[in-house]
């Protein structure tokens, strides 16, 4: 009956998607517990591709249940129509294969409209925020004045909340933002047949998970977002708006820390970051356009292109202590094909000084020169790849050092986009 919290180790993207599909097979429940529609989950299942903003990516599995947390910012029109875009490719998703808690949070249409504005404003000194509103919809449920998905199912009260809310919201749009204010009837109607249609699907979602535990279902927790991300741990300001590390599962779902029994970390053979912030390896060459090309490293949400550099050991450690990870799935080895040299790393430089964490100020992280291992490339292509045994053995040495360095085994080799291009060393089930 075991938990397995998968979170990602970097800036996201890192295949969190792919993996969470993977390993929904031996998974029961499958629960997103924080971020909103600013993620994108890429799905290749049958040659056919499928990006996922909001719902779990277990949902392509049969006999499974998935699960949208407390801890999620839900914008109801996206939820929606991703239910319509998957019932229209022929995958119903009647209530009792998703159930989404009546304690999250709504994203607002002022919450997108302050987002897109802030950063217009903010100009040169924007974050690149995914312009879905998350931030702003975090900042209310902090300040305690945000709409929830059980107000949705009280009319009465969602039209005080809005009413209230909305009068600060469009003072705030006009005066400060220069945008229009929103019409009060227009989103009380709009939410209102949001709420209509969401009702059936809205549940308790701690119980629904202490239920599960006691009947001992595996239960799959699947972060969004990555490491140096997170609110209080990432690369602040340029972060998302919730913990994306692997405690936050806890929080983020309504269940205890005990109920943890494995943490997998995801991680890129390289590493990449969308918006703004610092990037210590980044690789503004030709190398970068490379593991961008072949990599196919175009965001899933707002289709950017995504900056590219060598893999970080100092992040990934960081990500190891930061999340307790039990384990690594290494994803993408596949693009790293073709390289004749690999670098890797190790430690920092600043001042002359040598570091081995990041420094908590963002001005001295953009200011920080890595220290690169160089490894040996391979040519062979590993999309084939099914064994440790098939992997040339520089790959190999590559993972190993990897392993060492982290001080976490590598428990799975991703080596292509779709279900089936991994190499399993150690079920995360199984531990
Ligand atoms: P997520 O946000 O962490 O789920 O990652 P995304 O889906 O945003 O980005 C990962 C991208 O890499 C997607 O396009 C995946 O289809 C693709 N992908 C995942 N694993 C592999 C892999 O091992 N090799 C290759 N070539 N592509 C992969
Ligand atoms: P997945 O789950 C990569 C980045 C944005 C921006 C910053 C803040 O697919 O890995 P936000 O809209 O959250 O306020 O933007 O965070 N960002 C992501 N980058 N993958 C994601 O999700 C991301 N979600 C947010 O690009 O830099
Ligand atoms: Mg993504």
């Amino acid at each position: 009956m075991p938990s397995v919290v998968v979170v990602g180790t970097q800036w996201g993207d890192e295949g969190k998607g792919k993996i969470v599909d993977l390993l929904a097979e031996r998974a029961d429940y499958i629960v997103r517990f924080q971020g909103g529609n600013n993620a994108g989950h890429t799905l290749v299942i049958n040659g056919r591709k499928h990006i996922l903003h909001l719902i779990p990516s277990g949902i392509f599995h049969e006999g499974k249940t998935c699960l949208i947390g407390n801890g999620v910012v839900v914008d109801p029109a996206v939820l929606l129509s991703e239910i319509d875009r998957l019932q229209e490719s022929g995958l119903p998703v009647p209530p009792g294969k998703l159930y989404l808690s009546e304690k999250a949070h709504l994203i607002m249409p002022y919450h997108k409209a302050i987002d897109l504005g802030r950063e217009s404003l903010r100009g040169k000194t924007r974050i690149g925020t995914t312009g879905r509103g998350i931030g702003p919809c975090y900042e209310d449920k902090i300040a305690r004045r945000g709409i929830r998905v059980s107000d949705l199912l009280d009319p009465e009260l969602f039209g005080q909340k809005l009413k209230e809310i909305l009068e600060e919201k469009n003072f705030y749009l006009q005066k400060y933002l220069g945008r229009d204010p929103l019409s009060y009837e227009e989103v009380y109607e709009t939410y209102l047949r949001y709420g209509e249609r969401l009702a059936p699907y809205v549940a308790n979602i701690s119980e629904i998970l202490d239920q599960a535990r006691r009947e001992g279902k595996n239960i799959l927790f699947e972060g969004a977002q990555g490491t140096q991300l997170d609110i209080d741990h990432g690369t602040y300001p340029f972060v998302t708006s919730s913990n994306t590390v692997a405690g936050n599962a806890c929080a983020g779902a309504g269940v205890g820390p005990t109920s943890i029994d494995y943490v997998l970390g995801i991680a890129k053979a390289y590493t990449t970051r969308v918006g703004e912030g610092p990037f210590p390896t980044e690789l503004r060459d030709a190398t970068g356009d490379h593991l961008r090309e072949c990599g196919g490293e175009y965001g899933s949400t707002t289709g950017r292109p995504r900056r590219c550099g060598w893999l970080d050991g100092v992040i990934l450690r960081e990500a190891a202590r930061l999340n307790g990870l039990s384990g690594l799935a290494i994803t993408k080895l596949d693009v790293l094909s073709g390289l004749t040299e690999i670098r890797f790393c190790e430690a920092y430089e600043l001042e002359g000084r040598r570091l081995s964490s990041l420094p908590a100020r963002v001005s001295e992280i953009y200011r920080v020169k890595p220290l690169y291992r160089s490894f040996r490339g391979w040519q062979e292509d590993l999309s084939n790849c099914r064994r440790l045994e098939d992997l040339p053995s520089a790959a190999r040495e590559y993972l190993h050092f990897i392993e060492d360095y982290t001080g976490v085994p590598v428990v799975m080799v991703s080596t292509g986009p779709s279900r089936d291009q991994n190499i399993l060393i150690r079920d995360p089930f199984r531990a």
